[in-house]
């Protein structure tokens, strides 16, 4: 079972009709009216991606708490999550992964205030992270206005380069290009989104560029169209493509978009699959008007109009 399909599950089995609920299942992250304070809450948890345990750790947090930033938010607090299989890692490991948690959560001015762990055949690690909000302006996954210009905020590939990782194709010291772009926080991209009006917006994480492209449009009268040579692609990855280091995410990413995706005739099956890389602490994916872009060139934040918004039915054109 996905992630997604969990969502579903919590959004058809809640309790309807609690207006402190500002946003339930669905987006990023759910924002929740404590008294007069908008409180954002997410949780992830991921396996390792990276072999040093304290840049797993910090990676991990980063990305736990790339959906607070997601919505326009601000973290403040997290714990913990980690699946630890006793038996083959000591508890120095744990304890730097720990540690490299800390130190994103440091950087990012939340504190971490307890956690919990239990055995599991498979070292994962993650953190449910609390923040806060301003309630009158929260960056929804929904919004985008058919005229705007979609931005994205990271280069693509870090699923694919990972894989080549695992698989022995790529050194730690080829990956460090990707490893500092999973270290880098979305605070700027967010609090930049903010002042530009993004009227939507998300991270680009498990389904992968196109995955969360379409999330964006669901059910509204909008289709994205996505220039895909305009879309930024790490170093090494189409090398690594046609090495076959392509991890499953993106073969299942891609068969779930069948239908849902309009592409080009000539876009090759590697292309498809680069868009459906599922990336670890990926950047965010915005619309907002042109103008709003002033901001974002003044900034030193790399970014990428990576397509714009069109009159549609829901779904995403590829050419
Ligand atoms: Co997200
Ligand atoms: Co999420």
């Amino acid at each position: 079972m996905g992630p997604a399909d969990l969502e579903e599950i919590i959004g058809a089995l809640r309790f309807e009709g609690n207006p402190a609920v500002l946003v339930g299942p669905g987006d990023d992250a759910g924002v929740y009216l404590v008294n007069d304070t908008a409180v954002v809450e997410t949780v992830d948890v991921i396996t390792p991606v990276v072999n040093d345990p304290f840049l797993f750790g910090a990676i991990s947090a980063n990305n736990s708490m790339s959906d607070i930033y997601a919505m326009g938010g601000r973290p403040v607090a997290a714990l913990a999550v980690a699946g630890f299989p006793s038996c083959d890692y000591g508890p120095a490991v744990f304890r730097e992964i720990v540690r490299g948690a800390l130190h994103s959560l440091q950087r990012a001015g939340a504190v971490l205030v307890g956690g919990h762990s239990f055995d599991d055949p498979e070292l994962k690690f993650g953190l449910s992270v609390t923040g806060v909000i301003d309630r009158d302006r929260i960056l929804r996954v929904s919004g985008a206005k058919e005229g705007e210009v979609v931005v994205i905020t990271k280069p693509i590939g870090i699923g694919i380069l990972t894989t080549a990782l695992k698989g022995g194709r790529l050194t730690d010291e080829e990956i460090q290009p990707a490893v500092e772009w999973m270290l880098t926080v979305n605070e700027t991209a967010s609090s930049l989104a903010l002042r530009a009006g993004a009227t939507a917006c998300t991270d680009v994480t498990g389904f992968g560029l196109l995955g969360h492209a379409l999330n964006m449009v669901r059910g509204a009268e909008i289709d994205f169209v996505v220039e895909h040579k305009a879309v930024p692609v790490l170093e090494k990855v189409r090398e690594m493509i046609d090495a076959g280091m392509v991890p499953g995410g993106a073969y299942q990413n891609l068969s779930f978009l069948a239908g849902k995706v309009d592409f080009s005739p000539d876009l090759s099956e590697e292309e498809k699959l680069l868009l459906s890389d599922p990336q670890t602490s990926g950047g965010l994916l915005l619309t907002l008007q042109e103008e709003g872009l002033a901001l974002f060139r003044e900034s030193s934040l790399f970014f990428s109009v990576i397509g714009r918004v069109v009159k549609g039915t829901g779904k995403i054109v590829v050419q």
